[in-house]
């Protein structure tokens, strides 16, 4: 029966962690995957979710199955930091929010549900993008397509190609945005160019579907989620994907949501019933932990200012990362001007390196970053940051 199955290719960047495991260097360090380190190299488990846990163990519950889309708490949470408690479309009732099996799941559920509705439509996401992206839409049934974003000449973004590519995509089209921190260029477009970007997505009648991964790791958590605000002004109903695997450092819980934002109250509640059927055909209903956890923290005053320090304490880390690394590779002899690295936002670098530079610093130095030259600021420390800058320097 399985005489015909292919052997899939590895994962462009989970696919990383298996060979990184299977690597004896002693002083491997791995820059593939998406995740935060501190700077003893651990991965953090945040006070604020230590706090609610033991909360929880103090008061140990039975696991019913939980409502198809999630913990009530939660999603009404998830509602308050993407679009604001207060704000016009959270008080009218007009956003359908569902618990997620992660960032992914919110654009898995997305895309089912934009599928159903939709059928002929395109999706269009950036050049380059996060490498699930076009995979994800594909496996809904999509034709992915592309609009201009990175400029290697430049070393930025190639933002007239981008705008004219938004203008010519027909009524329709689905557009992915990052809505702050690009994964994977760490090049964000400016407030300005968000308007132009929006009056485009407008004019043109196009389906904009903001993945909101990394919330909270470019400026702060408003500032990176104002983006939010200005589709809201604009009068546009959308998508949001939210993520909280690396804010809340609970990457293994996969706790993320979808918020899908329309016309009115009676509108979600379609929408929200829509969304439900591809939950409950996918994986019928979301696990309780991690939404329970990310709930007792986000609407509790006291946890939730904890949180919010212990998310601007792992920004400023990395930006402090940014500087010493291109700092570290021109003490390491680099000549080429590397401070690109310090005007990109977020956890990654896209350092400008080739496949072949990248596959030597993975062979021989035991340094892990994607082929596409996308290296994980996040998991670089004051011990490993020389031993990489020597490794890039030596490979450049
Ligand atoms: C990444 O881009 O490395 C992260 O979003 C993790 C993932 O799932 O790919």
């Amino acid at each position: 029966m399985f005489t015909a199955v292919e052997m899939a290719p590895r994962d462009p960047i989970l696919g990383l962690n298996e060979q990184y495991a299977a690597d004896g260097n002693p002083k491997k360090v791995n820059l593939g995957v998406g995740v935060y380190y501190d700077d003893n190299g651990k991965l953090p488990l945040l006070k604020c979710v230590q706090a609610a846990e033991e909360d929880m163990m103090k008061a140990p519950s039975a696991r019913g199955y939980l409502p198809i889309d999630g913990i009530a708490a939660y999603d009404n949470a998830v509602k308050g930091l993407v679009f604001g408690a207060d704000s016009e479309p959270v008080q009218s009732g007009r956003v359908a929010t569902i618990q997620a099996i992660g960032g992914t799941g919110g654009l898995k559920v997305g895309a089912d549900f934009l599928k159903k509705l939709t059928p002929a439509a395109k999706v269009l996401i950036s050049d380059p993008s996060w490498e699930n992206h076009r995979a994800l839409f594909t496996n809904a049934g999509f034709t992915v397509e592309s609009y201009p974003y990175y400029d290697a000449a430049k070393r930025g973004i190639d933002f007239e190609g981008m705008l004219a590519a938004l203008k010519a995509a027909p009524a329709g089209t689905i557009v992915v945005l990052h809505a702050c921190c690009h994964n994977p260029t760490g090049y964000d477009i400016t407030p300005a160019q968000w308007d132009q970007v929006i009056a485009a997505v407008k004019a043109g009648g196009l389906t904009p579907f903001l993945d909101m991964a990394y919330q909270g790791f470019g400026h702060g958590i408003q500032e990176d989620g104002a983006v939010i605000g200005k589709f809201v002004e604009a009068g546009l109903t959308f998508f949001v994907s939210t993520s909280f695997s690396k804010s809340f450092s609970l990457y293994g819980e996969r706790v993320g949501a979808l918020s899908v934002l329309c016309e009115s109250k009676e509108e979600a509640a379609r929408v929200l019933s829509q969304l439900k059927i591809a939950i409950r055909t996918n994986y019928s209903n979301p696990p309780i932990h991690g939404g329970a956890v990310v709930a007792a923290v986000l609407n509790d005053p006291a946890r939730r200012a904890v949180w919010e320090a212990e998310l601007a304490e792992m920004r400023v880390r990395i930006k402090a990362m940014r500087q010493k690394l291109v700092d570290g590779l021109k003490a390491a002899g680099v000549k080429q001007d590397m401070g690109f690295i310090t005007s990109q936002i977020g956890m990654f670098s896209y350092s400008g390196l080739t496949k072949d530079q990248m596959v030597r610093l993975r062979e021989e130095f035991g340094v892990y970053g994607t082929d596409t030259g996308r290296m994980c600021v996040a998991a670089l420390n004051s011990k490993n940051i020389d031993y990489v800058c020597e490794s890039i320097a030596k490979v450049l």
